[in-house]
């Protein structure tokens, strides 16, 4: 029998700046079909709002919490030790450093605490929609269906010889 799970994804992000890269990961999510929501969340200028959305993110059936985070990105990590909800990091390219401190400190949590690290910018953001899918996908046959006709329509759009 086909069933439908009731868990969301959450993207969050830091900054109103980031959205121009998350964005991309809510097209993808709308093309599968799964429900999520966005949210501006900075983890040094809205901790009580972090605090609070992390702290009761279980209660409110969030499946995957897909958080975007440029600069010194302490959000993710913050956010997992706040729930025990599977967290995926995208590091926003940063004007300075290009992303590369964002990745650093999204991928390079201690022991205990893990956050799952995607690729710098638009790549990751899309990478970040299609593994919470997976994620989600795991009690939702329905979306597992629909990732598996995605993956073959990318895989008939790469033509065999180059042009
Ligand atoms: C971080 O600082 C945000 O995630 C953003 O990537 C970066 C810059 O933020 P704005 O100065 O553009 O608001 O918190």
């Amino acid at each position: 029998m086909k069933k439908k799970t009731n868990l969301k994804v959450m993207i969050v992000m830091g900054s109103q700046s980031d959205y121009k890269t998350m964005k991309l990961a809510t097209n993808i999510l709308k093309k599968l079909g799964i429900k999520f929501d966005t949210k501006i969340i900075s983890a040094h200028r809205t901790p009580n709002r972090m605090y609070e959305f992390a702290s009761s993110a279980v209660k409110n059936n969030i499946g995957v919490i897909i958080a975007g985070a440029g600069g010194s990105a302490h959000l993710p990590g913050m956010i997992s030790a706040l729930t025990t909800v599977p967290v995926l990091g995208v590091p926003i390219e940063s004007k300075k450093l290009k992303g590369l401190d964002s990745l650093l400190s999204i991928a390079q949590m201690p022991k205990g605490v893990p956050v799952g690290t995607l690729a710098i910018g638009e790549d990751g953001a899309i990478n970040a929609a299609l593994l919470a899918a997976s994620i989600i996908s795991n009690c939702d046959p329905i979306i597992k269906k629909k990732l598996n006709n995605w993956r073959l329509s990318q895989s008939k759009s790469i033509k065999k010889r180059p042009s």
